[in-house]
This record gives C-alpha cells, structure tokens and sequence, in this order.
C-alpha cells in the first residue's frame, strides 16, 4: 500500500496523523548520505502492455506487494484486487528528471478501489493521477513535494465525459523545472506552476519512477475510517474481483543521462542539487537490446508463437519444395521456371528477413524505443 496509502492520506491527513508513517521510501535522500544511485531512463520508450504484459523478472519494471499481475491479450497488463490485503503494483527500475508519462488505462470498477498511475521520487516528490472504482465521473489530479502531506488544495478532481471504468483513456503527465501538466485525451486539464506550489518548496524537482497499482482504500480490516470514506466507503470482496488494466506506457526522459546520484543533495531537494551522470542508461540499453527478443519471444501470446512457428516452417518446406522443383524442373522445362522459382524462394527469405526485423525492432514486443514526430 506504502506510497499509494500516503496519496490518498493527503486528503484525510489532517483527522489521520498516524497513519502518515506509512508513506514511504527506502532511504530518505534529504537528510540521509548514501542513498543509491538511480538509473536514468535517459531516452524514450514505448511499452505497449497488450502485446506481452509484464514479463516475469523484468529487468525494467519490479513487481511488488500482494496480487496479481497478469495480462489480458488485446487488452493490457492486468492488476487484480481479489482479498483483502491485495495492492499489486509496478515500478519501473529507471527514474526520469523532469519528462513525459502517458498511460493509457481502464481503471478498476469496485466501491473502496483506488486505481493509480502515479510518478514518485525516494524523496517522496509525486504526481498522481487516481481513480476511486465507485466514482464513474471524475479523476483525481494530485501532487506532493518533499513528502509534504499537510492538507492543502494540491488534490483536483476533474469531470470526464465517459466513465474511466468502461473505457481505455489516455492519462498523461508533462513535468518540466517550470510546470507540471495533467492532460486527458489530449485536452490539457491542469497546469501547476512551479512558484504556485508554496513558492517551489512543494514541487516535484527529484528523479521520478513510474509506479502502477490498485489497492482497496475500502478495506476496513487495513485502513482507517477516514481512509475508508476517501475511497468511497467499505469494499465488499464478494463483489470482485476488482480489475484495473493498462493498455501502454510511454515515458520519457528530458534530461539525458545514465544515472542519477543524491551525492551533492542537501536538505532543500532541489533538482539543482542532484547529480546527473552522463552517459547511456543500463535500462536504455535493456530496452533497445535485442536480447529483449528472448523476453518478446516468451511474452507472445500462444497465438502469435505458431503464426510465426508455421511462418519458419512454411517458408523452410517451401524452399525445399522450392530445390526439389527446380532440380526436376530445370532438367525437364529449362531456364523460365527456374527464374520463376528462384524469386519465389527470394520472395520467402525476405519475407522471414521482415519476420526478423519487426522482430527485433519490437513491433510484437516489449519496449521498444520509438522516435515520435
Ligand atoms: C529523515 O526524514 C524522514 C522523513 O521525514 C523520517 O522518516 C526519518 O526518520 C528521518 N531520518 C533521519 C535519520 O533523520
Ligand atoms: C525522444 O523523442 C523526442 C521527440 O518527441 C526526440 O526529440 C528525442 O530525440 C527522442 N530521444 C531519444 C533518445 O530518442
Ligand atoms: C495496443 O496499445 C497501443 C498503444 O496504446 C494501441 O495503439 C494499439 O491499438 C493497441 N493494440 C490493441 C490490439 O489494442
Ligand atoms: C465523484 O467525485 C466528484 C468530485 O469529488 C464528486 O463531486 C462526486 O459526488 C463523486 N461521485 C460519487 C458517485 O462518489
Ligand atoms: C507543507 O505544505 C503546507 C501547505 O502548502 C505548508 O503550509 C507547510 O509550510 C509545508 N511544510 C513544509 C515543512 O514545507
Ligand atoms: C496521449 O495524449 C498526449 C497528450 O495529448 C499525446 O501527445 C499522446 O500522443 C497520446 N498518447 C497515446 C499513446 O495515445
Ligand atoms: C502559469 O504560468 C503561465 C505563464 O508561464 C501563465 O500563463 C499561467 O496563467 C500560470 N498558471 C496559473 C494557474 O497561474
């Protein structure tokens, strides 16, 4: 629940004090020395969750918490809400400062259900977009600077034309040192300016993960009743499973580095303070690597897998039908059909050739990085 719980408390922070602790973070850069270091994203990517899902020991995105995370074809990685005590989530091992996050999502129906598309840094800097499951129309904008959940008018909920529940939408974040913008469905909602979030002390300056997840703010054996009435009141587990699918993720990184170190940071958190290391990321060479075709290989669904088994094996029956025509053929009926032969065989390796490079260039697979005009 962790950072997702610590979101929602803003609102009620004030009735709640307690429940504050569990806001969290590994290792609290602003008053602590050795903080690890943060691989950069450093670039773009595209991950497009309903082709693969989310492959099991991703060296880009880290499950947690309890529940499951499974995909659904066609549709997207799927975070389910089944028990109490469920609150599946995903972060991404690569960290952005200041960049671009666009989620496309359906966010989980369900009285009590929190759904969240959210980027967050280990010094508790956050921008939020939340969905509670029993409200069909509004979305919630919110954001945090420092860890700072003091109650204040930083949490905005917007009226959407179509239920977030019923359909996918497009949710996107655009960070910049200046101003944060929250845009749905490519009409701009919100912007925060930097001096209007308590003269910048309030805003998101620190290195960013993208995290994923739905939680039951409406479990009363885990929360507290202000939390419970937050979310929309009790949730009923008979009801569920409570479901909230992510179709595809596109981040990107404005700063161009490979790491990102807390070792010149001071109490202020500002991003003046953090310490790019240039270069080309880890998780950007994960991403553009084709060993990732291994990964792609396994994350396509079965369908997909005998489509291209029946394609290599088509193809290879094909050539040696191809061979044994042409022996016979070429004495039998001379030069023409062998010509003809011979382009069809072509025409199959470099259908095979095609194969290999969507192959490779991620177009049935799992982040590719993409230039956007
Ligand atoms: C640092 O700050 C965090 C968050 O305010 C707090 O939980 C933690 O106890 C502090 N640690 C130290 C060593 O002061
Ligand atoms: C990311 O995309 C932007 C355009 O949206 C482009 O200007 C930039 O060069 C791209 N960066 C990388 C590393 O591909
Ligand atoms: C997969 O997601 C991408 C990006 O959101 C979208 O353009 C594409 O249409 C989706 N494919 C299917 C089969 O839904
Ligand atoms: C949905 O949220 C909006 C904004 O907070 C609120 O006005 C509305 O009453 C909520 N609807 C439900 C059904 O909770
Ligand atoms: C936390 O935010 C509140 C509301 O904006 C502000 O009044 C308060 O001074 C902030 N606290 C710190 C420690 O910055
Ligand atoms: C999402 O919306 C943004 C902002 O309107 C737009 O630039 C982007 O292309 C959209 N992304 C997807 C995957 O539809
Ligand atoms: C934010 O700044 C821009 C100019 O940079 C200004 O046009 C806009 O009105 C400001 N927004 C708010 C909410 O003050």
């Amino acid at each position: 629940m962790k950072f997702l719980a610590g979101s929602a408390l803003a609102v009620v922070a004030a009735l709640l004090p307690t429940t504050l602790a569990q806001t969290h973070t590994d290792c609290f850069p602003l008053n602590t020395t050795g903080c690890p270091d943060m691989s950069a994203l450093g670039g773009n990517a595209t991950f497009n969750f309903n082709n693969t899902g989310i492959p099991d020991g991703s060296k880009i995105w880290e499950k947690q918490n309890q529940g499951t995370i499974d995909w659904l074809e066609d549709k997207g990685a799927t975070f389910t809400v089944a028990r109490s005590g469920d609150s599946p989530m995903v972060q991404s091992k690569f960290y952005m400062l200041f960049g671009r996050f666009e989620v496309v999502m359906r966010a989980a129906d369900g009285q009590g259900i929190v759904s969240s598309a959210i980027l967050q840094s280990e010094d508790l800097d956050e921008i939020d977009w939340e969905f509670l499951g029993s409200n069909h129309t509004h979305c919630l904008t919110n954001y945090y600077g420092k860890g700072n959940t003091t109650v204040g008018d930083r949490g905005k909920e917007f009226k959407m034309d179509a239920a977030p529940q019923d359909d996918f939408h497009n949710y996107t974040i655009d960070w910049t040192k200046d101003r944060i913008q929250w845009w749905l469905d490519g009409n701009m909602l919100r912007q925060l300016n930097y001096s209007d979030a308590l003269g910048g002390k309030n805003y998101p300056q620190t290195p960013m993960n993208v995290r994923l997840g739905i939680w039951a703010g409406g479990d009363t054996s885990h929360n507290d009743p202000g939390v419970v009435e937050w979310a929309g009141g009790k949730t009923n587990f008979d009801d569920g499973p409570f479901v909230m699918t992510v179709q595809s993720i596109y981040a990107q990184d404005y700063t161009s580095a490979a790491t990102y170190s807390w070792a010149d940071m001071d109490s202020s958190g500002s991003w003046e303070k953090v310490k790019v290391i240039t270069g080309k990321s880890d998780v950007l060479k994960e991403i553009e690597s084709p060993s990732g075709v291994k990964n792609r290989w396994k994350a396509l669904p079965q369908g997909a897998k005998i489509g291209i088994i029946a394609g290599a094996i088509g193809a290879f029956a094909l050539a040696m039908l191809a061979l044994l025509f042409c022996c016979i053929k070429q004495r039998r009926a001379g030069r023409r059909e062998h010509a003809a032969l011979l382009a069809e065989e072509e025409k199959d390796a470099a259908e095979l050739q095609e194969y290999k490079r969507q192959m490779q260039s991620g177009k049935f697979g799992f982040g590719s990085t993409v230039h956007r005009i």
